[in-house]
């Protein structure tokens, strides 16, 4: 390429406004909803990287594909289209569709799981690890040791541990009745996972007739660390990539609000027929008939256009440029972020960053307040008020206490990021007035979302 910009590989066609607030106005709000920033109404947010999940810009080709929605209640063409390109990508025998992806989790793991068992993932993601305990089982965290250290520089930091794996075969035989790996690692900092990592993974579990899955919600942007990171392909496609990864596994779960490039949707896809027959029963009684899962014809239609282009090289090259860039600029100025950047996310090492706050106050979740107070910008804490309850009740603090920043897809320009990054640097330049939090009132599970919280 003669040019080294790289540029947002679309046009705008259609625009939302977004609106400024002030700091006074930002600090009533924050106390009506509970110092959580879940609990703060949108319109109030200026820039909202709560989460990368169902909150893209969907294409004018997911746009004309919605009008073809063949609302069928059975055997509806949107469906078969959605299948064949979850087929084409997964080559996994049965597709079924869901409202997203703990819907997924919920029908696989209430298949195949029965109290006692132990599932091990690199890292599960919180409704992966709820939807597991809530079945009775343990959810086992294996990521490599490395992934446990913000400041590691490593290609592949979301790898599964695989001696870890292997001694937890050997240990609970007829215990594990499936092993997972998220790719990316979403909960690790959004770190990628190698190919020969998930190749090592599946040999291993094949070797102990354990089904490896895929946590595949952001198997794209996986696809693309490993092109450019890994050696031996560079030179193939990332749909190329993709098929590879699933080439090793058994079945996969997936958010199709990430890299399906949805507003709602998600698939469970998967090899084995009395699996697959038993979690479409279970489909049939909680989310719909298999040919739909619980979404309308046009949602089937919006994510198998979405699914396709989520694979083209000059989104993925521009989406994983834009979240190194604001990664570039935060190292570059002192603020301690997971390194290296992740795929759909930055995430600041809050512990790092707030050294005065201990992990009893929560400095993840009082950094994520601030950079709403300051500057109107909307992240999430993922550290100790999102896993630090366990379940027999007690508490454990998590292992980092994170603040992710994650970017909607093909939704804020490269200015929304430099606005970011200047309200970044202006909270680093007043943190020590930052103060902790402690929780008022929260529920035994997934309290992240609805915990009331007050300032100390
Ligand atoms: C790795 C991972 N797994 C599962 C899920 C759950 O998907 P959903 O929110 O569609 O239920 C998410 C959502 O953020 C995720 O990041």
């Amino acid at each position: 390429m003669k040019f080294k910009t790289i540029i947002e590989p679309f046009r705008i066609k259609m625009v939302e406004p977004i609106r400024q607030t002030t700091r006074e106005e930002r600090e009533r709000l924050l106390a009506e909803a509970h110092y959580n920033l879940f609990l703060l109404k949108a319109e109030d947010v200026l820039i909202d990287l709560l989460t990368d999940s169902g909150t893209g810009a969907m294409s004018s080709g997911q746009w004309a594909g919605m009008m073809l929605g063949d609302e069928s209640y059975a055997g509806a063409k949107s469906f078969y289209k959605f299948e064949t390109a979850v087929r084409t990508i997964t080559g996994l025998k049965h597709v079924i569709p869901t409202h997203q992806g703990r819907a997924a989790e919920r029908i696989l793991f209430g298949s195949v799981l029965k109290p006692g068992d132990i599932v091990p993932n690199n890292t599960h993601f919180d409704t992966t690890r709820a939807n597991t305990e809530y079945r009775g089982a343990t959810a086992l965290d294996i990521p490599i040791p490395e992934a446990h250290d913000p400041a590691i520089i490593l290609p592949f930091k979301g790898n599964i541990d695989l001696a870890a794996l292997e001694r937890t075969l050997v240990e609970n035989p007829g215990n594990v009745p499936l092993a997972m790996i998220t790719v990316t690692n979403n909960s690790g900092g959004g770190q990628p996972v190698s190919m020969a990592n998930i190749r090592a993974a599946s040999e291993i579990c094949h070797r102990h007739n354990v089904p490896l899955f895929l946590d595949c919600c952001r198997f794209a942007e996986n696809a693309w660390f490993i092109k450019t990171r890994e050696e031996g392909y560079a030179d193939k496609t990332p749909l190329e990539i993709a098929q590879e990864m699933f080439s090793y596994v058994d079945g996969a779960t997936m958010s199709a609000k990430k890299d399906g490039m949805g507003n709602i949707g998600g698939f469970l896809a998967l090899n084995d027929d009395a699996w697959a027959q038993e979690c479409k029963n279970l489909l049939i009684l909680t989310e719909g008939f298999p040919t739909y899962g619980g979404l309308a014809g046009y949602d089937l239609e919006a994510l198998a256009v979405g699914l396709e282009e989520v694979l083209h090289e000059d989104y993925l090259q521009y989406r994983i440029r834009s979240v190194a860039y604001l990664g570039d600029i935060l190292t570059s100025n002192g603020i301690p972020i997971v390194q290296p950047p992740g795929g759909h996310a930055i995430y600041i090492d809050a512990k790092g960053m707030l050294p005065h706050i201990p992990q009893s106050e929560y400095p993840a979740w009082a950094l994520s307040l601030a950079l709403y107070l300051e500057g109107g910008i909307r992240s999430v804490e993922i550290g100790s008020v999102m896993f630090g309850h366990q379940p027999d009740g007690s508490e454990k603090p998590a292992a980092m206490e994170l603040v992710r920043l994650a970017f909607p897809r093909r939704v804020y320009t490269q200015s929304h990021v430099d606005y970011l990054a200047e309200v970044l640097l202006y909270v680093n330049s007043i943190k020590e007035s930052i103060r902790g939090v402690r929780i008022v009132d929260a529920p035994p599970m997934l309290r992240h979302f609805s915990a009331k919280m007050a300032l100390i």
